[in-house]
């Protein structure tokens, strides 16, 4: 695995800066030669064959007429592939970056947008003709080119779910009214904001790499927001209160509202420290097939020392998702997994450092463990949790 990977060639006059003003969830993006083509390594039989295993998620996708799409859950057997039609049809495979290293240093080339929206790397491979049909996603994605050509059509046009095929499990448009359409070239990059309905067919084979971003809806913030402010209640009882009224006992009084609403805005609100805290274990919430589990033989001290003298680099495991919060004057959080440590700010450097790479540079830390001598005990925390990891041996 190369350890500096090239970030993203935006189009000329288009920066980091701009990108995210301009394009990033509002407009569609379409990047020419903005990747070099030598990143996408996997070839289609490999693909297949991780579709073959039970922990990786995919599904086949055959078009087999006009409204006529079947959908088939992985894993597959070579039986399956066998079976299939001459063209028409693709294979999907996610969350590829949690096992091939090779496809999670891809992500850092996207390394300027928020980093703790990044849900996985799917890759696909169409025969000629194939592809997912018309549809709309609710998140952004980057469409990578990776091999072949692939003739992708937008539409900006609002679609709700009254425009969709009837009886389907995968959601495809019934119709499509194409306003811009482009062929991707291997290295080519299109980018979609959430809502930018899209159609992409190939004309050829072709392998298509998307990197998806994940965004909480209203209903699921709350539903987890209310659940979390549930563990905090106690059992203290509504009581009744002083202004019960001699005549009419089934009365609710003023003093009753006032009462049942002390016992709740006793509970923190969005403006407390208790909201930022659970939003940022959240939001670093790993799907449930991606805990990480503490590594067999503890690190101590001495081990990290040895480590980093010897030139070892240190490397985030490829489930970990991290983020990071400053809470104060004093005190920064660190977010992974759906935890939360709090640290002082002195780390600032060191947790931004953790959190921003996929492969921590060896001299980074070794700099930072002598200006910071702090630095210490958090490394051999995360390395202890399975968080951090050895990449090679040193
Ligand atoms: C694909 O790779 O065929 C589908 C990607 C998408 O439409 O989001
Ligand atoms: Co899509």
């Amino acid at each position: 695995m190369s350890s500096v990977r090239s970030q993203l060639r935006l189009p000329a006059g288009i920066d980091a800066d701009s990108f995210l003003r301009d394009y990033w969830q509002r407009r569609p993006l379409l990047m020419r030669a903005a990747m070099p083509v030598d990143g996408f390594t996997l070839g289609a039989d490999e693909l297949a064959g991780l579709a073959c295993e039970p922990e990786f998620e995919s599904r086949l996708i055959v078009e087999r007429g006009d409204r006529d799409w079947q959908i088939r859950h992985g894993p597959f057997d070579e039986a399956d592939f066998s079976r299939l039609p001459e063209s028409n049809w693709t294979l999907l495979v996610q969350d590829v970056d949690k096992f091939l290293p090779e496809v999670a240093c891809l992500i850092d080339s996207f390394d300027f947008v928020p980093a703790w929206r990044v849900d996985d790397i799917m890759i696909s491979y169409a025969c000629d003709q194939g592809g997912v049909g018309p549809h709309t996603d609710d998140y952004d994605v980057f469409l990578m080119q990776a091999g072949g050509r692939r003739r992708w059509r937008i539409s900006e046009k609002h679609y709700s779910d009254a425009d969709l095929l009837p009886g389907l499990e995968q959601r495809i448009l019934a119709h499509f009214e194409t306003e811009q359409e482009w062929v991707l070239e291997p290295g080519d990059v299109l980018y979609l904001p959430p809502g930018v309905a899209h159609w992409g067919i190939a004309e050829g084979e072709c392998m298509t790499y998307s990197l998806g971003f994940r965004t909480p809806n209203q209903q699921e913030l709350a539903a987890d927001w209310y659940q979390h402010l549930v563990s905090l209640c106690g059992v203290r009882r509504l009581r009744d209160p002083d202004d019960l009224p001699g005549h009419g006992p089934s009365q609710l009084t003023e003093g009753v509202h006032t009462l049942a609403a002390n016992l709740l805005s006793a509970l923190p609100d969005t403006r407390s420290d208790d909201f930022r805290i659970w939003l940022g274990r959240y939001l670093t919430e790993p799907k449930p097939q991606f805990q990480i589990m503490p590594p067999a033989r503890q690190w101590t001290n001495a081990d990290l020392v040895d480590w980093i003298a010897r030139g070892g680099d240190l490397g985030r495991h490829p489930f970990a998702r991290l983020a990071w919060q400053r809470l104060s004057e004093t005190e920064l959080v660190l977010f992974y997994q759906g935890e939360d440590l709090r640290l002082p700010v002195i780390l600032k450097d060191a947790v931004s450092l953790i959190a921003a790479r996929r492969r921590i540079d060896n001299h980074a830390v070794a700099r930072l463990l002598k200006t910071t001598p702090e630095f210490c005990d958090l490394l051999l925390r995360l390395l202890n949790q399975g968080i951090i990891e050895p990449t090679e041996t040193a």
